[in-house]
């Protein structure tokens, strides 16, 4: 059996095919470039029971997966991260079936870790000396710290403003990293010329076609962790929106396996902050694809994307099932972040709590009805973002004794 199924790829704008196993960016059109399997094939020879004995990371889908010699794989376990309940929080916000995916609980601390593995694993086998990516933080900690342990170059550059911790994560595994005082949208303009000047691989979100194949795993692993059901509804913290376009596109494939029900997938939620909300925008102007959000600004610093290169994949994929997008504001964001961790005991990221907010106002306008099973997307460990939480807090003196009437002064 082969290790990977992987056929070739193939542009979802012009249909233009490129081989398996050869260096690619873009399409010559200009558009991200999608990877096909021989899902016919893998169908009569891999079946769901198959995987059970497999190591629970996501390299257990190796032939969904476009890395085709093993001996390439860069990994540091990630995959196969809970999906927990939250009856408490459910309770509170009306749905009786709310859960969690979570993931914070991954190498790096955000789900960016699958997109790199992946990513990292494919510049390997492609033989790749030296990668660049502009970042809004997240992703370039996890790919240069992947890109270090595959023996990779990587050349990091990310907005002064991106979360502080991700910038010791890129320089400690020895990224040449460089800040820029602007947007990510900024970055990206430098890594480009800096890609044609020096000739380095581009590996900026769906420039380059790998990322959103580790990231897609999501979508498997949702499915085979409800025993290969899928949920009513799967929320997402949209910023590149890669991350949705891959759980839509598993979906897709494990419906092509027989692996999930034929039919209706989960209506997908493309949540963004009201600061840099242009698929919002988008959504409910009907359009396929969004404009350049002016003057971006959210604490959810990984869904601050005045545009995405994927956008109308991202549309392509809310409209197709019946999904919807919404903005939510950074007050409500922090609110919820609170409210998760007195309810749930889990510190979320400000992005997945976006994802939850959503919930709950979706909840409230009858989109999501009491009794649908609900999947948030957690994209990442809160404890990424000390700076987000502020809290005064009593000072004792050596000696001193504790009193509590203090903690409920407001009450
Ligand atoms: C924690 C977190 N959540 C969500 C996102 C958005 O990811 P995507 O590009 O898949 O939309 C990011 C991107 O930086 C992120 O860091
Ligand atoms: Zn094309």
């Amino acid at each position: 059996m082969k290790f990977s199924y992987v056929s070739h790829l193939q542009c979802p704008k012009c249909d233009k095919e490129y081989s398996a196993g050869v260096e690619h960016q873009l399409c010559s059109c200009g558009s991200p470039l999608l990877v096909n399997y021989d899902l016919e094939d893998l169908r009569n020879v891999l079946k769901p029971d198959d995987l059970i004995k497999r190591k629970p990371d996501l390299w257990r889908y190796r032939e969904l997966l476009p890395v085709q010699r093993e001996e390439n794989i860069v990994t540091l376990g990630e995959g196969m991260t809970p999906l927990i309940s939250m009856e408490r929080l459910g309770e509170d916000v009306g749905i009786s079936n709310l859960h969690m995916k979570d993931e914070g609980i991954i190498p790096t601390g955000t789900f960016k870790a699958r997109g790199a593995a992946v990513g990292v694993s494919m510049a390997k086998e492609l033989n790749i000396q030296e990668l660049a990516m502009p970042t809004n933080g997240n992703a370039g900690a996890s790919w240069a710290l992947y890109a270090a342990r595959g023996g990779i170059k990587s050349t990091i550059v990310m907005p002064v403003d991106a979360p502080k911790i991700t910038r010791n994560e890129c320089a400690i595994a020895g990224a040449n990293l460089y800040l820029v005082d602007g947007l990510i949208s900024d970055a990206g303009k430098i890594v480009a010329q800096t890609v044609r000047d020096q000739g380095l691989f581009d590996a900026s979100t769906l420039k380059e076609p790998y990322r959103i194949e580790g990231k897609k795993t999501m979508g498997y692993e949702i499915a085979e962790q409800m025993g290969w059901k899928v949920p009513d509804v799967i929320l997402y913290p949209t910023g590149g929106g890669v991350g949705l376009i891959g759980i839509y596109k598993a979906l897709k494939e494990l419906q092509t396996l027989e692996w999930i029900p034929q039919g209706k997938l989960p209506r997908l939620v493309a949540v963004q902050s009201d600061g840099c909300a242009p698929i919002v925008k988008a959504w409910k102007e009907g359009k396929k694809e969004s404009e350049f959000w002016e003057g971006s600004e959210t604490i959810a610093f990984g869904i601050n994307v005045p545009k995405a290169l994927g956008d109308f994949l991202v549309l392509e994929s809310l409209y197709e099932t019946n999904g919807c997008a919404i903005a939510i504001d950074d007050e409500a964001i922090l609110e919820e972040q609170k409210k998760i961790a007195e309810l749930e005991g889990a510190f979320v990221c400000p992005e997945g709590a976006s994802a939850f907010v959503a919930a709950r106002r979706l909840r409230e306008e009858n989109w999501i009805k009491e009794d649908d099973v609900v999947v948030v997307l957690n994209t990442g460990a809160g404890i990424k973002y000390p700076d987000t939480v502020d809290f005064e807090l009593p000072t004792l003196q050596p000696g001193e004794l504790i009193n509590k009437e203090e903690f409920f002064i407001e009450e």
